[in-house]
């Protein structure tokens, strides 16, 4: 979500809607308007910020304070009373909310028996109405509420709150979610990242964590949740205008890359709590008899998408023992497939909005079997016409080459397999508690292969200017070979296969001589020595080896030109791992080619035509 407020001498409205523009690739389902001019007006609609700006039309605007809001749903279907900003039930304050409040069931439980009305199904009305609950029953200040509250919730958060009882007051908080204010000549500006700020200011101040700004007679004061007032840091930005449009990153892709562990841990996040036993995706807690009794999976999905499936073929297959089939979406739906009743197919979709996946899927469904869509965007056509689902949350992708949803979905994926395998019993305790703490370790481990991005622009620069390349994998390595091909196809135009290490010898390697990279994944898992033999193959006939290896393998390297070392994992999720260096290698080529990252030729985000 993106959020932006304003308190000044300016109309507030015009300079909120148009941050919110800014703000659009953070999510675009709903959005939202509150203005505080004597009472506090919210209006609030489903749909882009430009239906919003039709729904205001010429309604009465005039305000020097107010705020907005640019939902990317987490709690709740995009509609208009999900929608952002949120009365508390007295109608007196309203909240505007980035993140997600992990406990807000027993919150609003608690504030229900209290006589709290709720008119929407997400956690940020809960979080306001806890505020007006505090501020009643304390009978403090508003800015007492908030950081009382603040000890209540778990979970993360960039707020924004207005007060019809204190109107020329602006209440900002974060942890987690990020919150940037703007400094200008008695005016302020907040936003969750400074583009919607960088054309009145460029000082502007980073909200830290559990940080509370109260704005308030052209003053800032900001103290911590603990009442400690700090002296806020003023940054002068230097970022063009352009540029800050993608966080900071030159391309919406590298952007998207290095967001992967934050990515990850948000597709787990209420799903998976290892030191507490905790396994829990909703969908297949509603589906568990048929996907216990199922004698078959059918994966359906196209792109990256189906790499994510052919990992899960591995993952089901391995973990609950049951028979996958990954298919291309487009060719599963023309062939006649064999289809029965008894059959669970997954649909697998950053979008949602796939032609060929949603077609596939329809034809499933007409002859009985059970859908289980994984898509990126809520409330998307396929998510729409799924029986049930688990959502990946990697946040919106812009890059045409996907990266972090691919990742998300592996994530997804993998929490899936474990907790069907947990309900067929196939799977042995340890080696399931074992996994499910591995997986929360899983965002760390991203976070050190990211470090490699220096060496691996080193490589990059070596072979940019090369026809083609090979990339070999065996085992939950093989789908990463092709990912890492794929990529590098996608946004360099380099030809490259991906391709089963073993299967090399009966076709591609007749293309190895000295000017061939070849990719070699080749981590310490069940099939170690045997793609040290495909490396000697490749090696014998002076292809050119970069070598994606565990953490301290003593024995690649002497046989690689370039290795590329990546922490250990256990050999079910290291696809989540090995993947990085290949998104990083295939991002430094392009742009070393000079190449447009983000909308490569041809290429579509959404494919919506079969
Ligand atoms: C397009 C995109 C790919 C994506 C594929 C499937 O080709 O460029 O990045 O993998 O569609 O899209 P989906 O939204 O269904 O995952």
């Amino acid at each position: 979500c993106g959020i932006v407020a304003y308190i000044g001498h300016r109309e507030a409205c015009p300079i909120i809607l148009k941050g919110l523009k800014r703000l659009e690739y953070r999510g675009y389902d709903s959005a939202g308007i509150a203005l505080l001019n004597g009472d506090l007006k919210v209006y609030k609609k489903k749909g882009k910020v430009s239906d919003l700006e039709n729904f205001i039309g010429d309604q009465a605007t005039h305000a020097h304070v107010g705020m907005g809001h640019t939902r990317w749903a987490t709690h709740g279907e995009p509609n208009d009373s999900n929608a952002h900003p949120h009365y508390s039930t007295s109608k007196r304050i309203a909240i505007i909310h980035n993140g997600i409040i992990e406990n807000y069931a027993a919150l609003k439980t608690v504030l229900q028996g209290r006589g709290y009305e709720f008119l929407s199904d997400t956690d940020s009305e809960v979080f306001i109405n806890l505020i007006e609950d505090i501020h009643k029953n304390n009978n403090c200040s508003l800015e007492e509420a908030v950081r009382l509250a603040l000890h209540e919730v778990v979970g993360a958060y960039a707020i924004v709150v207005l007060s019809e009882d204190d109107p020329g007051q602006l209440i900002a908080a974060r942890k987690g979610s990020p919150l940037v204010i703007g400094v200008g000549e008695n005016e302020f500006f907040l936003a969750s990242d400074a583009t919607p700020i960088i054309e009145y200011t460029n000082e502007v101040i980073y909200v830290n964590d559990y940080e509370i700004a109260v704005i308030k007679d052209g003053k800032l004061d900001i103290q911590t949740k603990e009442a400690v007032r700090t002296t806020p840091y003023i940054q002068k930005l230097e970022l063009k205008l352009d540029a800050i449009e993608k966080g900071g990153y030159e391309h919406f892709m590298l952007k998207e890359i290095f967001e992967q562990p934050r990515s990850i841990m948000d597709s787990m996040r209420g799903r998976l709590i290892a030191d507490q036993n905790h396994l829990m995706m909703g969908g297949i807690r509603e589906y568990a008899n048929k996907f216990v009794a199922a004698d078959r999976i059918l994966i359906v999905a196209c792109g990256t998408s189906w790499h994510a499936g052919l990992v899960a073929e591995y993952l089901f297959e391995e973990f609950a023992r049951i028979p996958v089939e990954v298919e291309y979406a487009s060719e599963f739906r023309y062939r006649n497939p064999v289809i029965r009743e008894s059959d669970i197919v997954i649909a697998i979709s950053q979008s949602g909005e796939t032609a060929d996946t949603l077609a596939a899927i329809e034809l499933a469904k007409s002859k009985g079997a059970t859908i289980f869509g994984v898509c990126n965007v809520v409330g998307s056509s396929i998510a729409r016409a799924s029986d049930a689902g688990a959502y990946t949350h990697a946040g919106p992708e812009i890059g045409v080459a996907s990266t972090k949803a691919f990742t998300a979905q592996v994530t997804v994926l993998t929490l899936m397999a474990l907790m069907v395998a947990e309900k067929r019993g196939t799977m042995e305790n340890s080696r399931l508690r074992q996994l499910m703490v591995e997986m929360e370790n899983i965002p760390a481990k991203v976070e050190q292969a990211l470090k490699l991005d220096a060496k691996i622009q080193h490589i990059a620069d070596v072979f940019k200017d090369v026809p083609n390349f090979l990339y070999l994998g065996r085992g939950y390595n093989f789908p990463v070979a092709l990912e890492g091909a794929l990529k590098l196809k996608e946004i360099s135009y380099i030809h490259a296969e991906g391709y089963p290490a073993a299967e090399m010898k009966h076709g591609p390697i007749a293309l190895i001589d000295e000017n061939m990279p070849v990719v070699v994944i080749a981590t310490k898992d069940s099939s170690y020595e045997k793609i040290v033999s495909n490396i000697q193959e490749v090696k014998a006939r002076k292809g050119r080896i970069i070598a994606i290896v565990t953490e301290g393998d003593d024995v690649i390297p002497d046989m690689a030109e370039f290795v590329i070392e990546v922490p250990a994992a256990d050999e079910a999720l290291v696809p989540l791992i090995s993947v990085i260096p290949l998104q990083l290698l295939s991002y430094h080529i392009a742009v070393m080619r000079g190449c447009n990252v983000d909308q490569p030729r041809n290429l579509a985000k959404s494919v919506t035509v079969e």
